[in-house]
């Protein structure tokens, strides 16, 4: 493993999904990093032979998709023992997934689901994160969710709820800033509090992504933001990311669409875009630092 694996770029990286992966193997884009899914790999043995041949040549993220902390039925620890064996084969700079459910006795369910937060959430998902992360052998990045509405027996805030869930196992945070911007606007809260009550020094990567404004069926009149990566990255969001590289500082940063797949070069420049503007807003830290 060469010293350029071992540390997470600065540079922003991109989503690899199976649609691009021939075109990347061929043309080696001039791309930081790339972030996969390991269910896409695990289902498709040429693939997985293709993506380590690719982590070769740049650094790998994995972001499961299937390993649900939030289960009350607990994790699927054959699913962990898969993915263990895929970041043995890659060698990822980060391993990450998110604080949600997504399967119910068994069946894996489409949606990743909302988490009261509570005691007793909390106690799970901290017995399953530790579980997760003596599965793999590593540190477990911790993604916030996309809401569209609270649960009732919350007690406690999310970003409590992650800070503690940090405290007791030690894992990071993978702080998404497109769900942030989006929760904030359907949940009615404010984005920037929620990014600075988040514990700085456990972000260990950021996300944006596209989403789009729909009419809320429930409430006629009023949008509703709904999660698709499936565009670009919009306006307020990108205004965000600025705060949360004021916040955190730079962090590894994923360009993530994962349906309407636009071309490679479009990704790549939505990528350019996040590093000129950690460019730009680190800037005026950086000369404070100098002089
Ligand atoms: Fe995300």
């Amino acid at each position: 493993m060469s010293a350029r694996h071992r540390d997470a770029p600065v540079r922003a990286g991109v989503g690899l999904r199976l649609p691009h992966l021939a075109e990347i193997v061929a043309t080696r884009p001039a791309a930081g990093w790339f972030e996969v899914h390991p269910e896409n790999f695990l289902a498709n043995p040429h693939a997985g032979e293709l993506l380590s041949e690719l982590a070769r040549s740049y650094p790998i993220s994995v972001h499961s998709v299937g390993v649900s902390i939030g289960s009350v039925g607990g994790i699927d620890r054959v699913h962990v023992k898969r993915v263990r064996k895929l970041v043995d084969a890659v060698a990822p700079i980060l391993v990450s997934g998110h604080l949600a459910w997504s399967t119910h006795e068994g069946e894996y369910l489409n949606d990743l689901l909302p988490l009261p937060y509570n005691d007793e959430s909390l106690r799970l998902v901290v017995a399953q994160v530790d579980e997760v992360q003596q599965g793999l052998g590593r540190q477990y990045l911790v993604e916030n969710p996309s809401s569209y509405l609270g649960t009732a027996t919350s007690t406690m805030t999310e970003v409590e709820f992650l800070a503690e869930l940090v405290r007791r196992t030690g894992c990071k945070l993978l702080c998404d800033v497109s769900n942030v911007y989006l929760s904030g606007h359907n949940l009615g809260y404010d984005p920037q509090g929620y990014l600075d009550a988040m514990p700085a020094e456990a972000i260990g990567e950021l996300h944006l992504g596209g989403f789009l404004s729909e009419e809320d069926e429930a409430n006629p009149g009023q949008q509703v933001l709904v999660d698709t990566h499936a565009q670009r990255i919009a306006e307020p969001a990108w205004d965000l990311y600025a705060y949360a590289l004021r916040r955190f500082g730079s962090k590894p940063t994923l360009i993530e669409w994962d349906s309407d797949l636009p071309t490679v070069a479009t990704l790549l420049a939505e990528a350019a875009r996040a590093d000129a503007l950690a460019a730009a807003s680190l800037e005026p830290e950086r000369r404070r630092a100098v002089g």
